[in-house]
C-alpha cells in the first residue's frame, strides 16, 4: 500500500493539490531526521571526518539526481532553493535588457517574471482552445534574435503535456543559438525525463513536487553551457581564490553555490529520489494516469461542472469550474467536507486569461491518490451546486 507510506495521509482528508506540493513518505522524513539527530555537520568545510562523511552524503545525492534525469555528470547539477530560484539564476546571468526570450501561454509565473526582471523582450507561444500550444506559429516567433526559450513540461493551470521532443528539434533548426529551458517542476515528479534525450539546455523542478522536502531543487546545465555563466550570488564555496583586489570563481556547479547548502533538505531529496525509484517511476506513471480518467470521467458527470482544457496529452492535474459559481466558494464547501484543492489562478495569469476565467478549481494527484478520493470530491461538488443554486 502506497498511502500508508505517508504518515500525513488519512483515510478522512482528500488531498488532492498534489500539484501545489506533495505529501512526504516516511522514509524522507526520516532521513532528514537521521541526519539532524545522529551525524549533523556542515559540508566541504570540516577539517573532520563527520564533515566529510556528510559531504561524501551531500555529492552522491548530487549524482544520483544527475542519473535520474539521465544528465552527462553530476556537475551538471546545481541545487537552488527550487524551480523558481533555478529559472531566476539562468534569467539573471544569460539576459541582457532587450534580449528575445520566447516563452508559451501555458507558464506558471516562475517561467515568466524572472525573465520581466532581467529585462528581456517576451514573446508567447499561444494555444489553441484545447490547451494544446500551437506549435506551428514558431517559424513566425523564433529568429536569430531569441536568446532563450522556456517552456513547460507540464503546465501547471491545466494539464497540458507539452510534446518536447517535437518541439525542442524545431526550436534548434529555427534558432539553432537559442538555449533551452525546461521547467519540469510538473513533470519531473510524474515521469521519466532523460535530458540527453530531451536535449535541453537547462531544466529545473523542485523537491518538494516529488515527495521530498520544500526549500531545495535543481537547475541543471549543459557543462559547456554552465562554465561560461557569471555567478549571480557571492560568498562562501563558490571561489576559487579571494583578495580584496578581486575574486576569481569556481567551477560549476561550485559557482552557482554560494553560502551553506539546505544540507538536511537535500539529503531528504535523495532520499525522495530513492523512494520514486524503487516504487517505479513507470508503476507512478501508469498509477496517476488511470486516476487521472477515472477523475475526468467522474467529474464529467457533476451537472453544471466545465473542465478548463482539453489537451492531447494530460499530466495528473484537471481544471475545472462549476457553473457560475467563484471557485473560490466551491473551495469552501470541499473544505467543509475535507477535501484539498487549489482555487484561484494557479500562478499562471495569462493561461486564465486565455481560457477567460479569473480562476478555476484544480484536482492534482499523485502515486498515493486513490478513487476513494475523487468519489469523495464528486459527491461535495453535487453539493456545492445545491448550495450556492446559480
Ligand atoms: N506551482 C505550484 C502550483 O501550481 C505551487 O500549485
Amino acid at each position: 500500500m502506497i498511502r500508508s507510506q505517508f504518515p500525513a495521509l488519512s483515510q478522512t482528508l482528500a488531498f488532492l493539490d498534489s500539484a501545489a506540493t506533495t505529501q512526504k513518505p516516511l522514509c524522507v522524513i526520516e532521513a532528514m531526521n537521521e541526519f539532524y539527530k545522529t551525524h549533523y555537520s556542515s559540508v566541504k568545510r570540516g577539517a573532520y571526518s563527520l564533515s566529510a562523511k556528510t559531504t561524501q552524503k551531500f555529492e552522491d545525492a548530487r549524482a544520483k539526481i544527475a542519473k535520474f534525469i539521465d544528465a552527462q555528470n553530476e556537475n551538471t547539477i546545481v541545487f537552488t532553493r527550487g524551480t523558481t530560484e533555478s529559472i531566476n539564476l539562468v534569467a539573471h546571468t544569460n539576459i541582457a535588457h532587450g534580449d528575445e526570450v520566447l516563452l508559451s501561454v501555458l507558464e506558471h509565473h516562475a517561467n515568466i517574471v524572472p525573465w520581466q526582471i532581467a529585462g528581456a523582450k517576451i514573446k508567447v507561444i499561444p494555444c489553441d482552445d484545447n490547451g494544446d500550444l500551437q506549435i506551428s506559429e514558431l517559424p513566425n516567433l523564433l529568429s536569430a534574435k531569441t536568446k532563450i526559450v522556456a517552456l513547460t513540461h507540464t503546465a501547471n493551470s491545466i494539464g497540458t503535456i507539452n510534446p518536447l521532443q517535437e518541439i525542442i528539434p524545431a526550436i534548434r533548426k529555427l534558432a539553432p543559438q537559442a538555449k533551452i529551458l525546461i521547467d519540469a517542476a510538473q513533470g519531473a515528479p510524474h515521469s521519466k525525463i532523460s535530458v540527453k534525450e530531451l536535449d535541453c539546455d537547462f531544466l529545473a523542478f523542485s523537491a518538494h513536487k516529488i515527495y521530498g522536502p520544500t526549500g531545495v531543487g535543481i537547475l541543471y546545465g549543459k557543462n559547456e553551457i554552465l562554465e561560461t555563466m557569471p555567478p549571480w550570488q557571492g560568498g562562501g564555496e563558490m571561489i576559487d581564490k579571494v583578495s580584496f583586489e578581486g575574486t576569481s570563481f569556481a567551477l560549476p556547479p561550485a559557482r552557482f553555490e554560494a553560502g551553506t547548502p539546505p544540507i538536511a533538505e537535500v539529503l531528504g531529496f535523495s532520499a525522495a529520489i530513492d523512494w520514486v525509484n524503487e516504487t517505479g517511476m513507470s508503476n507512478i506513471l501508469a498509477h496517476e494516469r488511470q486516476i487521472t480518467a477515472y477523475a475526468l470521467d467522474e467529474l464529467q458527470k457533476v451537472e453544471g461542472l466545465q473542465v478548463v482544457g482539453k489537451p492531447r496529452d494530460r499530466g495528473s492535474i484537471i481544471s475545472f469550474s462549476l457553473g457560475k459559481i467563484h471557485p473560490h466558494d466551491v473551495a469552501l464547501i470541499l473544505d467543509e467536507d475535507s477535501i484539498a484543492v487549489r482555487a484561484g489562478h494557479h500562478c499562471a495569469q495569462p493561461t486564465m486569461e486565455r481560457f477567460k476565467v479569473p480562476a478555476t478549481l484544480r484536482a492534482s494527484f499523485a502515486a498515493y491518490t486513490e478513487p476513494w478520493e475523487i468519489d469523495k470530491l464528486c459527491k461535495s461538488l453535487v453539493r456545492a451546486s445545491d448550495i450556492f443554486v446559480y
